[in-house]
């Protein structure tokens, strides 16, 4: 089995670990000790609140100050709170580092959860002047955090995390899998992810090498990635962030995966970027990249950017706004390419065995009722039941509405009062869809419905894919007896 170094020893880890459980350094510790307000501040980056409730120096106060509030403190200080960690051990292995006279942090250390740390590197903000290390390891940012509430959380065997970086998705995976295998191609955020296990008491796989090239010929029930999946010319300057893959093509390349890494029925969601190109419809150059991989597939793009609002983001990123000539780069290859807009979102796949997998791609931009893994481990389900049923069957089911589920209409008056323009089904909850409800199609199934002439079959063509739709949006439910 491949063995990873730390950023510690192992008993260097679990001294750590001690220090910090001993202070209390967990989410509801230092919420607990700060209130509510001071808490509120720290999350708007306002740490003048929080600097005055820990004006004491104790353990609590000294890890608060040095690792959430980016303060330099005495070596004696920081030496007491990190106890029994020896200080040289701290600084050697960079949890902290030396800043004029004192000592400041030298890693990102998260409280997280309940009761988990992880372990990464500092955010560019956090120090502003020193360029990224080339093997940055990411933090908890919006990406990660949008994995880890669009991840179905199901008991499986066996799950994989792509690009492990910090090790939290691997984490959360342990919460629900026997046994977790974590992957990167960075040695460096290999160290970082044993790092992150070891100080959480959790033991996973770890392996080194290019996206599923490490776990070749093995199978998971479940796989996720937060690849690095900036679109750009495949240039490499950060590994979490650039793939070296020109343009969009990792998205395609892992769906194309997907059939020989996933156990039958297991399930594969990872973030992607995909460009908008002038002309094409994005929807289908996605759907594209499943094509033969006999997977259910559900893409929901839940943001776009155009390309100059993409790569000033990007830049900003790992600190570099200042390089016009990369910045002018990017642009020329978006220009070249006449890429108008990135997309950015989720992707679910399914390896179901069926013949004719289901494949959606779908703007999914409003916000969501969390927790997102559950909304979309219930539209998978959804498709079990309409795959099983053909149009008289799916007609024979009684429906009832999604709970609050509204009628919008907007109506114009005229000579013989109100006529209904526009009509909108409205869910609150959920996934929040808003359905417009052609009224002209309503009405005519209304008059087929009524016209006792009409054969059933012709209503049923009309009325079956409305339903189908429907049933799948979760605006209705059927109802079980
Ligand atoms: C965006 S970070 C995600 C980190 C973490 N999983 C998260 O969700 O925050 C992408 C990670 O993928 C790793 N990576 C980059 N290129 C890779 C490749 N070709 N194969 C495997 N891992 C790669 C990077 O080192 C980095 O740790």
């Amino acid at each position: 089995m491949e063995r990873h170094d730390m950023l510690l020893s192992p008993a260097g880890v679990q001294a750590l670990r001690t220090a910090l459980d001993r202070a209390g350094f967990t989410s509801n510790g230092i919420a607990g000790r700060l209130g509510p307000a001071a808490t509120g501040g720290i999350a708007r980056n306002d740490f003048r609140a929080a600097l005055r409730a820990t004006a004491d120096r104790d353990p609590l106060a000294t890890l608060i100050r040095v690792f959430i509030c980016g303060q330099t403190e005495s070596e004696a200080v920081v030496a007491a709170a990190l106890a029994p960690l020896p200080i040289a051990d701290a600084l050697a292995g960079g949890i902290v580092e030396r800043h004029g006279d004192g000592l400041r942090a030298g890693v990102d250390l998260e409280p997280y959860g309940d009761d988990w740390w992880v372990l990464a590197d500092l955010p560019a903000s956090a120090r502003p002047g020193r360029p990224l290390h080339a093997e940055h390891v990411l933090g908890i940012g919006g990406a990660t955090q949008t994995l880890i509430g669009a991840t179905m959380r199901r008991p499986v065997a066996t799950a994989l995390d792509l690009g492990t970086g910090s090790g939290i998705q691997a984490l959360h995976l342990a919460t629900h899998a026997r046994r977790v295998t974590a992957t990167d191609i960075s040695e460096r955020a290999l160290r970082f992810a044993a790092t992150t296990a070891a100080l959480n008491n959790q033991d996973w796989e770890l392996l080194r090498g290019d996206l599923v090239a490490p776990v070749a010929g093995r199978r998971f029930d479940l796989v996720v990635s937060n690849p690095p999946f900036v679109v750009g010319p495949g240039t490499t300057t950060h590994v979490y962030r650039d793939s070296g893959r020109v343009g969009d093509t990792i998205g395609a390349e892992l769906a194309a995966a997907a059939p020989g890494l996933l156990t039958e029925g297991g399930t594969m969601q990872y973030l992607a970027n995909w460009v908008h190109v002038a002309g094409e419809d994005w929807g289908e150059r996605v759907a594209g990249w499943f094509t033969g991989t006999g997977c259910d597939a559900w893409v929901i793009q839940r943001e776009v950017a155009d390309p100059m609002a993409y790569v000033n983001l990007w830049l900003t990123d790992v600190g570099e706004t200042a390089d016009p000539q990369r910045m002018a780069a990017w642009l020329d290859w978006f220009d070249a390419h006449k890429v108008e807009a990135i997309g950015f979102g989720i992707v679910s796949l399914r390896r179901s065995g069926h013949a004719d997998p289901v494949v959606r791609v779908e703007d999914l931009r409003q916000r969501v009722e969390p927790p997102m893994g559950d909304r979309i481990a219930a539209w998978f389900d959804r498709q079990d039941f309409l795959r099983v049923r053909d149009t008289d069957a799916l007609l024979a089911e009684r429906y009832r509405a999604a709970e609050g589920l509204q009628l919008r209409q907007e109506a114009t008056m005229g000579d013989d009062g109100w006529a209904v323009d526009r009509q909108t089904l409205a869910m609150p909850h959920g996934l929040r869809w808003t359905e417009e409800i052609d009224p002209l199609v309503l009405a005519q199934l209304a008059l087929l419905a009524a016209a006792h002439d009409v054969p059933p079959q012709e209503l049923a063509e009309a009325a079956g894919p409305i339903v189908a739709h429907l049933v799948e949006r979760g605006i209705i439910e059927p109802v079980t007896t």
